[in-house]
């Protein structure tokens, strides 16, 4: 069966977040080294990225490096960081040929410089393209994001630009990371993990959750398709009933 035909063009989530997990557990699966595994993943990214394009998903936030994910190994931390240099580096006039505009999301500061500077780089480059944003989650995390958020929103309350009382979800979204784009629509997690990881807890409010076993680098085009065919078969309701979404 062909996934990519019974995808209904008409209800394409615009943005699509994904946790890739997995990469260590595929690497010792192949016998090899976790670094391996997160070469691999880098191909699942490409495919991924491209599938986007191809059915018109408008933005895919990718989780590459968590804030815990400083705890690893430095040995596995340092060659994390090497390959998104060298990926980056390697990807841009592909993403660029592709219309695809990269962003990125996290405690970007805390990044080795030379992952800044590539960074950096392949944002400009990109800046002008619009057929996919791609935004990559780096030293991200949620808590890390939010606590930010409210040191904005505190400093404005002491300087006496705005009032306790007048805080809004608005203030919060505007002091987000992520305030330039939607709240995904999607979230897939690989690997058979069920959790979250402090990835989005705000943006994630509504989103639809799908979980899979198969692992990062075997996540390809068609896993992906499935994904948004599973989407597509559920009803929102944004707790309202049933009979309310149905007669709108
Ligand atoms: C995801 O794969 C990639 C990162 C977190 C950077 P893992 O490295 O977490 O792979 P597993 O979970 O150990 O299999
Ligand atoms: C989440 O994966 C972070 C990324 C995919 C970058 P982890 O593999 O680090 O998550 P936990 O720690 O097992 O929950
Ligand atoms: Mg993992």
């Amino acid at each position: 069966m062909d996934l990519k035909q019974s995808i209904n063009k008409n209800n394409i989530p615009q943005h699509i977040a994904i946790v890739m997990d997995g990469n260590g557990r595929w690497a010792k699966q192949h016998g090899e080294d976790r670094i391996f595994g997160h070469h691999e993943g880098v191909n699942s990214v490409r495919e991924i990225v491209e599938a986007c394009g191809e059915i018109g998903v408008k933005y895919l936030t990718l989780y590459a490096f968590s804030t815990e994910n400083w705890n690893r190994p430095k040995d596995e931390v340092d060659s994390l960081m090497e390959l998104l240099v060298s990926t980056i580096s390697m990807e841009t006039p592909n993403l660029n040929k592709k219309g695809v505009k990269l962003q990125a999301i996290g405690d970007i500061k805390s990044l080795p410089e030379s992952c800044q500077r590539e960074l950096q780089e392949s944002i400009d480059i990109t800046s002008k393209n619009d057929t996919v944003t791609l935004i990559l989650a780096l030293s991200y995390s949620s808590k890390w994001e939010i606590t930010n958020a409210v040191q904005q929103i505190a400093k404005q309350v002491e300087a006496g630009k705005l009032k306790a009382s007048e805080i809004t979800a608005k203030h919060i979204e505007q002091n987000l990371t992520t305030s330039k784009f939607p709240d995904p629509e999607l979230m897939i997690r690989t690997s058979g993990e069920h959790r979250i990881s402090n990835f989005l807890l705000w943006q994630l409010a509504y989103t639809e959750f799908y979980f899979t076993d198969i692992l990062w680098p075997d996540f390809r085009k068609d896993e992906f398709f499935k994904a948004i065919i599973s989407f597509q078969s559920r009803e929102r309701r944004f707790g309202k009933t049933s009979e309310q979404i149905s007669t709108n």
